[in-house]
């Protein structure tokens, strides 16, 4: 059914790919906070006169909550700024959500879980962030529980269309270091789960209209390094993928401790009848093609 929907986030990674796939069905408001668009409003998240005073206004049905801060060492470096985009936005909206009985949706992150797990995560696994950006997004999982009509929905590593105004993304980089005959170096230890936000967001729109509550896991099944990702890119992009060659490890200490095997189950998903994102193989020909640039 179609609904009225607040996105946050808009101008994001994955905002980017969501407001569209909301404005296909339901009535859409968006923000952003630093690249105001035409149909975009700039409101500050941190603030909660400013989000309170946008709710007053726009009475949405529904609040899909993509703020964050989602760079795992910006947030170790500058706690306070994880504190504030990853909880106090959380905090903010939730209330104004709580208080006109908006249903919320927040966005988390496989970041909540150590990834001792030998199997992966299923949604009523126990969270055990390792590192500050897991934790502030923990307690922003708390703070949407509040709202009585919620849905967590936790991501993987996500991969999609080049924010406007940000610069190169990692796959971007790496592709022109190919075409310029350098050699990379990327991780070959860790294996995750790469999502494209497309298909992120095809759930999420799902979810709405479903009116899906509790907690959900929307990730791919397909595990990969960084570097088995990078030489699929390569294959695609018919760029020497033999220039792609394992990282050293970093000096214990040194690095953001990370989950080694962050890897969320879908078996839920599965089982409310929604479709499970397919991996990098599948969507990499199309991904590469979707680039700007000589390979778009
Ligand atoms: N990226 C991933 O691989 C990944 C993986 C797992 C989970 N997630 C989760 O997915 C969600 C979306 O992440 P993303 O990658 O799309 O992040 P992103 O690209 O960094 O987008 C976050 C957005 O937050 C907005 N923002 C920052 N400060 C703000 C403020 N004070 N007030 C209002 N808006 C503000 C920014 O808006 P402007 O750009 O317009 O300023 C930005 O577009 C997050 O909850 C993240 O934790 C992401």
């Amino acid at each position: 059914m179609p609904a009225k929907v607040l996105l946050t986030g808009a101008g994001g990674l994955l905002g980017g790919a969501v407001l569209p796939a909301l404005r296909a069905r339901h009535e859409v408001v968006g923000w952003s906070r630093s690249r105001p668009a035409p149909d975009l409003y700039s409101v500050d998240a941190t603030r909660s006169t400013e989000v309170d005073r946008f709710f007053d206004a726009h009475r949405p049905d529904v609040c899909v909550h993509c703020v964050a801060a989602p760079d795992v060492a910006a947030c170790e470096r500058d706690p306070d700024m994880a504190h504030a985009l990853n909880v106090r936005t959380t905090e903010n909206v939730a209330r104004a959500c709580a208080r006109q009985a908006v249903r919320l949706v927040y966005l988390s992150t496989e970041f909540v879980f150590d990834g001792k797990s030998e199997t992966g995560y299923a949604e009523d696994d126990v969270p055990n962030p390792l590192q500050m950006y897991g934790r502030t997004k923990l307690l922003g999982e708390e703070r949407a529980s509040e709202v009585p009509e919620h849905l967590i929905v936790r991501l993987p590593v996500l991969y999609g269309a080049p924010v406007p105004g940000r610069g190169l993304g990692w796959i971007e980089r790496m592709l022109l270091a190919l075409s310029e005959g350098r050699t990379v170096e990327l991780d070959d230890r860790v294996e995750r789960q790469p999502t494209w936000t497309e298909d992120v967001a095809a759930v999420l729109e799902e979810a709405v209209a479903r009116r899906e509550t509790g907690v959900l896991h929307v990730a791919s099944r397909e595990r990969l390094t960084k570097l088995a990702w990078g030489r699929k890119l390569a294959e695609a992009a018919g760029l020497p993928g033999a220039l792609l060659r394992p990282a050293p490890a970093v000096p214990e200490g040194q690095e953001v401790p990370r989950p080694a095997r962050p890897w969320l189950l879908t078996d839920r998903l599965e089982q409310r009848g929604m479709r499970v994102p397919a991996g990098v193989s599948h969507h990499v020909e199309s991904y590469v093609r979707s680039l700007p640039g000589p390979r778009g």
